[in-house]
């Protein structure tokens, strides 16, 4: 997905500007390039691929300390030198860095060409820079802007330098994330605080319809009707150590290691209330809507992948100990589809970056039709957490590998705690509340178990390496898991796997299975779990091979698996936390044993702030 990087201060900007740049890698681009502001003149450098790329091109001694930058991921045009940002006005005095997408775009081109404006890449993000160099005639570059970003229609987070101006970037906002780093002297200017924490832990964040005018020692914020507005400084958690990969091969790999801290992060606080408080106890996130959560009565879940994946577990929570009839929405689904809801229905959004379009659009046509909007965010002040009504931060820390690990249980962490304030809001017992928080305390030390079978997990990869498909399968609670393990190891090995409920399988997937189309079983020893035995029996006799996670000391699956990774036993509401570990771990070890890039698959975003 794209990234904007841009400073402005006393410092030479292309080392800000390139490390910015690196920083943003993780959120998947296919080119990158910068300008630079200096005594007046303006260079810009573009490159296909990676930033070091661009790093080569760029000569040592490039001067200037204003500059914008870019990395692009493709969507109007192909990645390619011509199409890389920055774009520029046809007298190349302007040049802009965008994200999002400008859905009139091709009208704006025509109209442009028109009045003689050349165009040289296929981009949409192109006309932004031809809008201002038509207002710029008779006006100042804010004001050009300005009346430029009025005409767009779609989404945008963009910033501008021009040689009319050369001591200011102006930035604006709609629907793309800015945030500003406030340095001493300088500013910093990012998609992301990634590109910030390195430089200053003080960030402005801009909020849609707004736009800054910056220069060294100013910073400007008004609205489009050029009021002033007061954005207030936020104080960043987030360190540059947390965001390196801690001395792990992989940001992937660390991230499924630092699976114990961050679900203790995600319970740390709140599970105590459940243990001793025998009145409706709540979380700080969701007091304000106390009242309100009382009265609902039908609750829909709104996300994509991952975050899809963990709504579906939330789902059965819910109805099982909350009583409250629950669906589970592709996020991109629910924004164009007629949902009968009112003000008695909670929608919940989940999402790792809280800037996910889909989903940001789905919290919107919620909110439309009056219902209450919550949200279970992982990046705090992201936007869909500053849009939706209350919610739960689930504190686990940048996840920078694109493939979602540790965000997905500290959602699942987050659910749980959710379900236990419903369930006490309605029928669930005190009783069986303190049952769930005390064995949701221990879920941590029993995932550090798990993580010390690594080894093992890696021999099972290497025996079948060379398989090109697998099916996942698993029942009630561990049914989303198995989608969920099916996503992990296409996104990341480019294996073909598919997740199904165990009892679906004899409905059509079984006819695929022979010798070379394992199956993947998440069979612990739960409510279901004979049914789960009849299902491998099927596979079974048709030669097909089987993988079984399986409840340490269970003896049978020996003889129906051929091989078998045993997982700590737990309530069966909560074996999704411990049984997605295996599978993370072995969608790493496939993909690396495949020597593929873990941390950035291919055609893959981190962060998909596009339609
Ligand atoms: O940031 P979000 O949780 O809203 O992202 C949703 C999906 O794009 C995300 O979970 C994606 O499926 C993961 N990369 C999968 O590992």
């Amino acid at each position: 997905m794209c990234g904007i990087v841009g400073y402005i201060g006393k410092r030479k900007a292309v080392p800000i500007l390139i490390e910015g740049l690196n920083r943003l890698e993780y959120r998947g681009y296919d080119s990158a390039g910068l300008s630079v502001i200096n005594k007046g003149k303006i260079k810009s450098f573009k490159s296909v691929g990676r930033v070091s790329e661009l790093e080569k091109k760029i000569k040592d001694n490039l001067l200037g300390q204003i500059g914008i930058a870019h990395t692009r991921w493709a969507t109007h045009g192909k990645p390619s030198q011509k199409n890389c940002h920055p774009h520029y006005s046809c007298e190349k005095d302007i040049h802009i860095v965008h994200n999002g997408i400008i859905e009139n775009y091709d009208e704006l081109k025509k109209q442009l060409i028109k009045k003689g404006h050349q165009f040289k890449s296929d981009t949409d993000s192109e006309v932004i820079a031809h809008l201002i160099e038509e207002f710029i005639k008779k006006a100042t570059l804010k004001t050009a802007v300005v009346k430029a970003v009025k005409m767009l229609q779609g989404t945008y987070g963009v910033a501008v330098i021009s040689k009319k101006e050369p001591h200011k970037i102006i930035v604006a906002r709609n629907g793309s994330p800015l945030v500003i780093g406030v340095g001493k002297e300088e500013f910093i200017i990012a998609s992301d605080v990634s590109a910030i924490v390195r430089y200053t832990d003080e960030v402005i964040y801009l909020n849609d319809g707004e736009i800054a005018e910056i220069s060294e020692d100013n910073l400007e914020i008004t609205n489009l009707k050029r009021e002033i507005v007061n954005n207030p400084i936020k104080k960043l958690d987030w360190t540059i150590e947390k965001s390196q990969k801690g001395g792990f091969d992989h940001f992937m790999l660390k991230e499924i290691f630092e699976q114990p801290e961050s679900i203790r992060n995600a319970l740390r606080g709140r599970t105590e209330k459940f243990i001793s408080e025998d009145f409706l106890p709540t979380l700080g996130g969701l007091e304000s809507v106390t009242k309100k959560l009382r009265k609902i009565k039908k609750i829909i879940i709104i996300s994509c992948g991952t975050s899809y994946y963990a709504g579906l577990i939330g789902e059965y929570m819910f109805e099982e100990y909350a009583g409250i009839p629950t669906e589970v929405e592709y996020a991109s689904e629910f924004r164009y589809r007629k949902s009968v809801l009112d003000e008695t229905t909670a929608v919940i959004a989940i999402s790792q970056s809280g800037e996910t379009a889909d989903t940001l659009a789905a919290v919107r046509e919620a909110k439309n039709k009056g219902a209450l909007t919550l949200g279970i965010i992982n990046v705090v002040g992201s936007t869909i957490a500053r849009q939706t009504e209350a919610g739960t931060y689930t504190l686990s820390g940048p996840e920078i590998g694109v493939a979602s690990t540790k965000a997905f249980t500290s959602q699942l962490s987050t659910l749980i705690l959710w379900t236990l304030v419903l369930g006490r809001q309605r029928n669930m017992s005190f009783a069986m509340s303190k049952k769930i928080a005390q064995e949701l305390n221990k879920i941590p030390t029993k995932v550090e178990k798990i993580l010390k079978k690594s080894r093992e997990i890696k021999k099972i990869v290497k025996k079948y390496i060379t398989v090109k498909d697998f099916l996942y399968l698993g029942r009630k609670y561990n049914f989303p898991i198995a989608l969920e393990g099916a996503l992990k190891i296409k996104e990341i090995s480019y294996i073909h796997a598919e997740g199904y409920p165990t009892g679906e399988m004899k409905h059509g997937p079984i006819a695929l299975i022979d010798k070379d189309f394992p199956a993947l079983f998440i069979v612990p020893q739960d409510s279901i779990y004979e049914k789960n035995l009849s299902g491998m029996q099927e596979i079974k006799a048709r030669g097909g091979k089987i993988i079984a996670l399986a409840t340490e000391g269970d003896k049978k699956i020996i003889n129906l698996a051929d091989d078998v990774i045993y997982i700590p036993k737990t309530l069966e509401m909560l074996t999704p936390l411990i049984s997605v570990i295996p599978l993370q771990l072995l969608a790493y070890y496939f993909g690396v044993m495949k020597g593929l890039d873990v941390d950035k698959p291919r055609n893959l975003a981190k962060s998909v702030t596009v339609e």
